[in-house]
């Protein structure tokens, strides 16, 4: 059964649920009552998100041979917040409730109650809009928010013991500044000729104050981002190549088309460095509807002009074969970590209708996810917990284990049918059997997780049979 959205089964609270059960994601700070939109990493998200973060790298850095990656700090000067326009500019218009003291984003006010597009609108805009709708408190009803304020999102910290007397600085709210900061390093010792790129992945902070949706907003996120440096006049070719590379990836990572659209930013909601950004937005089920998944903007030569400025130092480009000096433009594909997780469960997650091991009705929670990024890429179970079983079963684990990228189970405890249940239910494509026929003539049973199929393979053929599905 493919899923589409009029029998899309996944939601939220059923990925949320199935997260914590299975040990992808946990509420941050769990024992203590959580700490809201911080979420943890369990044994199986962990796997996810690092394939996520490595089948990337290995698409643009890797397999590339204009593109070079860095891991800059996530602490930076604080002038480069000065000259990026971040402190001047990345704020979020927020509304109090002088009744209750909650505190709302102006413009996600708007868009839920009113449907209304508002990112980007002025906060006199937005208040005028809130004030015309006579929109109210959405916590205690009463029609009391005040004028909408706008309020920075870069967490603030302090280096050295004493707090009056330290240097303020930020923790990151995007990776991409270290690449215009480290650009004439890397220009000085990459062999790089525009146009190129830097690559980063790596931890960005933002204050958000609206409630996440489960990973889907964070105070704490990774994000995987490109500068790719081009001759200002081939900035627009570039950028729509970037838009089919963009989708492209997600292809290979196994997210339907279906869900998946492109959005072309109005001019007032350009962020304060864009000449043009779309968003890639994915279709969240629920209330959610269209969200944005990724960016792509054309930054034109803003942050290297900027840092320029801010720090006196010469960030043209000298083109050789043009025989003049320039400061190229940026185009700039931007994929949340985070986000791409969510949709995979999301896209991946079904349920079937089956009959459990006595022949009763039952559903089958299954998550289809690619073998690239899928925790586990095999299981190994011998078919009952015996010695003579247990040592080929062992064999065929280790042999396993040498196959590059694969991570395998080994899971001997219960009945095969649980133990199947539960390799469908974290997304595990293969499961090889190892029973009493194998004893005799050296071959295991594969079962395919999609649809339960099953066949017989000789045991010293399966590394290769992974490899050639799993690469
Ligand atoms: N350097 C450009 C930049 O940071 P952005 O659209 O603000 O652009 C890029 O962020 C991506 O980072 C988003 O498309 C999204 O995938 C992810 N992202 C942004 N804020 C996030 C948050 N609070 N929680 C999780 N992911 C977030």
């Amino acid at each position: 059964m493919t899923t589409s959205e009029t029998t899309r089964v996944a939601t939220m609270d059923k990925i949320a649920a199935l997260a914590k059960r299975r040990g992808f994601v946990f509420p941050g700070s769990d024992i203590y009552g959580g700490l809201a939109n911080t979420w943890d990493y369990g044994p199986l998200g962990v796997e996810l998100k690092r394939n996520v973060k490595d089948v990337w790298w290995r698409t643009f850095v890797h397999g590339r041979r204009d593109i070079v990656g860095i891991d800059a700090g996530i602490l930076m000067h604080p002038r480069v917040w000065e000259a990026s326009g971040h402190v001047e500019s990345f704020n979020d218009p927020l509304v109090d409730c002088r009744t209750c003291k909650s505190r709302f984003r102006a413009d996600h006010l708007i868009e839920e109650r009113l449907g209304q597009h508002a990112e980007g609108k002025s906060p006199a805009e937005m208040s005028r809009i809130i004030a015309e709708a006579g929109l109210k408190c959405t916590v205690c009803g009463n029609a009391t928010l005040t004028d909408a304020r706008q309020f920075n999102m870069m967490f603030r910290t302090v280096i050295g013991p004493v707090e009056e007397t330290g240097t303020e600085v930020y923790l990151r709210p995007e990776t991409a500044q270290a690449m215009f900061v480290q650009f004439k390093n890397i220009l000085a010792t990459g062999r790089v000729k525009v146009p190129f790129g830097i690559a980063q992945i790596g931890k960005a902070f933002r204050n958000e104050i609206t409630p996440g949706n489960f990973i889907f907003r964070l105070l704490e996120f990774e994000q995987m981002e490109i500068e790719y440096f081009v001759k200002p006049d081939e900035a627009a070719e570039s950028f729509e190549t970037w838009v089919a590379a963009m989708r492209d990836w997600l292809g290979s990572i196994g997210v339907k088309d279906e869900f998946v659209r492109v959005r072309e930013h109005d001019a007032d909601e350009l962020s304060h460095y864009s000449s043009r950004t779309i968003d890639y937005e994915y279709l969240f089920p629920g209330s959610m509807g269209w969200r944005e998944l990724y960016g792509l903007a054309n930054r034109s030569d803003y942050d290297l002009r900027q840092h320029q400025e801010h720090s006196g130092e010469d960030l043209q480009y000298f083109d050789q074969a043009e025989n003049r000096k320039y400061l190229p433009y940026v185009i700039e594909p931007t994929f949340g970590v985070d986000r791409t997780c969510l949709i995979l469960l999301l896209d991946a997650y079904d349920e079937e209708e089956t009959v459990d091991v006595n022949g009763k009705p039952d559903t089958r929670v299954v998550l289809r996810l690619h073998p690239r990024v899928a925790p586990y890429k095999a299981a190994v179970l011998p078919l009952l917990r015996k010695p003579e079983l247990a040592e080929p079963a062992q064999r065929l684990f280790e042999a396993l284990s040498g196959v590059p990228g694969a991570l395998v189970e080994y899971d001997e405890t219960g009945n095969i049918g649980k133990r199947y249940r539960r390799q469908d239910e974290i997304g595990t494509p293969f499961c090889f059997t190892v029973d009493f026929e194998s004893l005799e003539d050296q071959s295991v049973t594969v079962r395919h997780r999609d649809d339960m199929s099953q066949e017989r393979l000789a045991m010293a053929d399966v590394p290769g049979w992974l490899l050639e599905r799993i690469a």
